[in-house]
């Protein structure tokens, strides 16, 4: 035995790595009591409120605003004459320069959102410090970095503003969505009415008072908050021209019923039930870590999650087994702990989502794994979870479970691997793990899945354009293509 051995030998092996709590502070937040909509630069009373709370701890947080027909009818028109009275007909240098303020603003009160964020939210402060917060303020930069390129981004097309866009949010990444939707509206020369989700209205309404800061013209951006009802008010609005939405499929599908042969513009971001396929010649740690990454990033609640995972034969005993010990490291808990990995659940409609899926693959037939891990009390969570033994008929293969669940299915060769993974009503992303670059763009050809991930997962830049095909959604957001939906064209 070696020197350095007989040491280490003796040395105690502590068992137990328990973390001292590491809680960010919540004092740079400050929350009223109520709030209105934002209308026209300046706050109108809600006739009608609803409580948000926060998901770790049921605490109450505020009383928000639901929006009426008649308030979105205000927005609108605020938006309409801001539209025609200054903020299209503005050079797109001058438009760059508030997009360029908004970013810096953003990046700036970083800490304050990004606790506000998990506070509303539930999603661990790390995330929403290191993932939501900088890519918000990079897709204001980004954006504004467009605003008076335009003619060079679509040259001899004569790109104009559509006009006023109205735009529906999910509650998964409140701050991020808001910002994907409204960069490239406003680069391009319309102007907004954004509805946030009813769960996670908070940072949409703080970034309020960042367009305050930024002296953006009243009217240009529009917030009127609500469940539904208020999103519902915005699709039919006569004078709106253009809906973006990101959110269930079954939402998306309502609205382009609702919207069938009225003229108004539509893209959709649904949702997903992305394969992340692993070879067995790929770095098996690596891999690992990809597929955490991939499910229980933001507690599953993403639409482009890897939420099954499929594995060569040949590697699967190994690779199943890394993946639970992995999981054991999981630390579950206070969403502002700075050493927390997966937060609270966003709120009780979806732990209940969450929990019956989880039931119907248990009483289908799948072996169900979770790591020992002490739940709070009080709040919504889940236990970080891999199924095995799943068939692809089973329903927790099938549909978007939106939640810390994993579903592990096995393949043989590549070609099985592509026709099971497209073997989905859904179309967002997909991963590949290999160590060969053929194989990554023989399989990036076939995977039908806007985005391909290939050793790596839910990467992330405002230069690419992310989106889906079949029930996924249509359009695309991010990169030159994001534009695209905010212009109207020579002959258009
Ligand atoms: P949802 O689609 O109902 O909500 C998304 C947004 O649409 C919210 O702002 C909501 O207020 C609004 N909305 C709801 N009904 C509307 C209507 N008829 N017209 C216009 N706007 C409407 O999603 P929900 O109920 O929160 O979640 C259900 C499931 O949807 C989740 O379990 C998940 O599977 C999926 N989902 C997918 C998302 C994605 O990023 N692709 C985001 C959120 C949910
Ligand atoms: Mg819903």
């Amino acid at each position: 035995m070696s020197e350095l051995d007989r040491a280490r030998d003796r040395s105690p092996v502590p068992r137990d790595w328990a973390y001292a709590p590491a809680p960010e502070s919540r004092d740079v937040v400050h929350i009223d009591e109520r709030y209105g909509h934002f209308v026209g630069g300046a706050w109108l009373e809600a006739t009608e409120t609803y409580e948000t709370i926060s998901p770790a701890s049921e605490e109450p947080l505020a009383q928000i605003g639901q929006g009426t027909a008649h308030d979105v009818d205000r927005a609108v028109a605020a938006a309409r004459d801001a539209q025609q009275n200054g903020w299209s007909s503005l050079p797109g240098a001058e438009r760059a320069k508030y997009l360029f303020r908004i970013a810096r603003i953003l990046q700036e009160r970083s800490r304050e959102f990004a606790v506000l964020e998990s506070l509303n939210g539930g999603k661990p402060i790390k995330e929403s410090r290191d993932v939501d917060l900088p890519l918000a303020a990079a897709h204001f930069f980004y954006y504004a970095g467009w605003a008076d390129k335009l003619e060079y981004a679509f040259p001899n097309r004569s790109p104009r503003p559509v006009g006023v866009a109205g735009q529906i949010i999910p509650w998964n990444f409140p701050l991020l969505m808001l910002s994907w939707k409204v960069a490239p509206a406003l680069a391009c020369g319309n102007t907004v009415v954004l509805k946030p989700a009813e769960t996670t209205p908070l940072t949409a309404l703080l970034f309020c008072d960042v367009l305050r800061q930024a002296e953006l013209p009243p009217g240009v951006v529009n917030i009127v908050t609500g469940d539904g009802r208020t999103g519902a008010a915005l699709v039919d609005h006569p004078d709106v021209d253009k809906i973006a939405f990101t959110g269930s499929t079954e939402v998306g599908k309502a609205i382009q019923r609702q919207l069938a042969g009225t003229g108004k513009r539509l893209t959709l971001e649904l949702g997903g039930k992305a394969a992340n396929i692993v070879f067995d010649d790929s770095a098996l740690d690596q891999a690992v870590e990809g597929i955490v990454n991939g499910i229980y990033f933001n507690q599953g609640h993403v639409c482009c999650a890897g939420s099954r995972l499929f594995v060569q034969e040949s590697i699967y005993e190994p690779l199943v087994e890394k993946l639970k010990r992995r999981l054991e490291t999981l630390r579950v808990g206070d969403p502002l702990d700075k050493n927390t990995d997966v937060g609270a659940i966003n709120s009780a409609m979806q732990l209940e989502k969450i929990k019956e899926l989880v039931a119907a693959g248990e009483a289908e037939g799948a072996e169900i794994y979770q790591p020992p891990c002490r739940l709070p009390e009080k709040g919504y969570w889940f236990a970080p979870t891999v199924f095995t033994n799943v068939a692809q008929s089973y329903r927790i293969a099938q549909e978007e479970i939106f939640g810390p669940v994993l579903s592990v299915l096995t393949f043989r060769t590549p070609d099985e691997a592509v026709e099971k993974a497209n073997n989905t009503p859904y179309g967002l992303s997909a991963g590949v793990w290999t160590e060969k670059g053929s194989r990554i763009l023989w399989m990036a050809q076939r995977l039908r899945a806007g985005v391909v991930w290939a050793n790596t997962y839910n990467r992330f830049d405002p230069s690419s354009p992310f989106g889906g095909y079949k029930e996924s959604g249509f359009g695309r957001e991010g990169g030159l293509h994001g534009l695209e939906p905010y212009l109207r064209f020579e002959n258009e």
